[in-house]
C-alpha cells in the first residue's frame, strides 16, 4: 500500500465506491487521466452495467473535448465488494445520501485499506465531521465535493474535518493535482458552501413551479437569460437526480432547521413516482 499519492497519475490506485451518477462521472474522469479504477456497488444491476456506462460517458467527455483523445486509460474493475479491491492510494465514497450507510461503508473501507489512505466522501450536505466520528481513522476522512460531471468541471469543494490531518489534506492535495482538479477549502458543516446555497435555490425552484407561478421551463429560461446561469436550477435538479436531491434537502433540513431547506412536496411526489430526473429519463424535463 502506498503511503503518498504522486503528482504523476501513472501507477495510482483508486477505489471508488458507488457506482450511480458520482460514481461513474468519477471513474470516468480517473480512468481518462491514467489513474486504475476499482469501482464497487453493491447493487448487482449497478455493478454489471457500470463498464458501459463509464465507456459512454468517457465517450461524450471525448466529444466534449474534456479529454484528451487517445490518451492512456487507466484500468477499470467493477466489483460488488471491497473484497475484490486490492490496495488504493486513496478511496471516494460516493453512494447513497444516507448518513448511516456512509459511515458503515467508511469503517470497512477504513479497515480494508489502513488509516494512512485518505478516506474521501463525496457527501453533499452530510459534516465531515459527523462521518469521521463513526470511523477507527478520523484523521484519514475528508470531504471532497466533486461537482456534476466530474470530467467536466474542473473545481471542487475540498472539506477537511476538524480531526483530518494535514497529511490527509496533503495526499488528497496530490490526487486532485493529479486528476486535474483545483480543490477550494471550506469549512464543515451543513452543505458546506455550494449545498448550502444551490439547494435552497433549487428547491425555491420547484415550489414556483409547485405553485403555478411559473412553469420549469420560464424559471430555467429566466435563470439563464437574466442572471446567466448555466442550465438554470430545475434542469440542474434533474442532472443531480431528483432523489438524491431530495436526501440532501431532508439532510439540511434536518441538522439546520431551516424551512427553506424542508424539500418541496412536488420534488416528493415526483421522486415517489420514480421521476428522479436525467437517470430515470423523466424528471421535470423528459429525456
Ligand atoms: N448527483 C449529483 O449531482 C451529486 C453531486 C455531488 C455530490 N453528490 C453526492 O455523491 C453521492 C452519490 O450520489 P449519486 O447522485 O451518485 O447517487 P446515486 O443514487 O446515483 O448512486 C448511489 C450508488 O451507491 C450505491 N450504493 C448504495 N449503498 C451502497 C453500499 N453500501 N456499497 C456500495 N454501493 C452502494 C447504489 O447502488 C447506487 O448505485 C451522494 O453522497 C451525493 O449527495 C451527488
Amino acid at each position: 500500500m502506498n503511503d503518498h499519492v504522486s503528482q504523476s497519475a501513472g501507477g495510482m490506485r483508486l477505489i471508488i465506491v458507488g457506482a450511480g451518477v458520482m460514481g461513474i462521472s468519477i471513474a470516468t474522469l480517473a480512468v481518462s487521466r491514467g489513474v486504475r479504477v476499482s469501482l464497487v456497488d453493491n447493487d448487482p444491476d449497478k455493478a454489471a452495467s457500470a463498464p458501459d456506462r463509464v465507456a459512454g460517458e468517457v465517450r461524450l467527455a471525448t466529444l466534449l473535448k474534456a479529454i484528451t483523445a487517445g490518451a492512456p486509460r487507466g484500468e477499470l474493475v467493477v466489483t460488488g465488494s471491497l473484497a475484490g479491491c486490492g490496495p488504493a492510494d486513496a478511496v471516494i465514497e460516493a453512494i447513497t445520501e444516507v448518513a448511516d450507510d456512509k459511515i458503515r461503508v467508511l469503517k470497512e473501507v477504513s479497515s480494508a485499506v489502513g488509516g494512512h489512505v485518505p478516506l474521501i466522501t463525496n457527501t453533499s450536505s452530510i459534516p465531515v465531521d459527523e462521518l469521521a466520528a463513526g470511523v477507527p481513522h478520523p484523521e484519514a476522512v475528508l470531504g471532497i465535493h466533486f461537482m456534476n460531471p466530474a470530467y467536466l468541471i474542473p473545481t471542487v469543494e475540498m472539506i477537511p474535518g476538524s480531526r483530518t490531518s494535514a497529511g490527509t489534506v496533503q495526499r488528497a492535495t496530490a490526487l486532485l493535482a493529479a486528476l486535474g482538479r483545483t480543490g477550494v477549502v471550506v469549512g464543515d458543516g451543513p452543505g458546506f458552501v455550494t449545498s448550502r446555497l444551490s439547494h435552497r435555490l433549487i428547491n425555491d425552484a420547484v415550489r414556483i413551479v409547485e405553485e403555478g407561478r411559473a412553469t420549469a421551463e420560464d424559471v430555467d429560461l429566466l435563470m439563464q437569460g437574466c442572471l446567466r446561469h448555466a442550465v438554470g436550477p430545475l434542469r440542474t435538479a434533474d442532472l443531480i437526480g431528483l432523489d438524491n436531491l431530495a436526501d440532501s434537502l431532508a439532510i439540511l433540513f434536518a441538522r439546520t432547521g431551516e424551512e427553506s431547506f424542508r424539500p418541496a412536496e412536488l420534488l416528493l411526489r415526483k421522486v415517489a413516482a420514480g421521476d428522479h430526473g436525467r437517470k430515470s429519463g423523466r424528471g421535470f424535463y423528459t429525456y
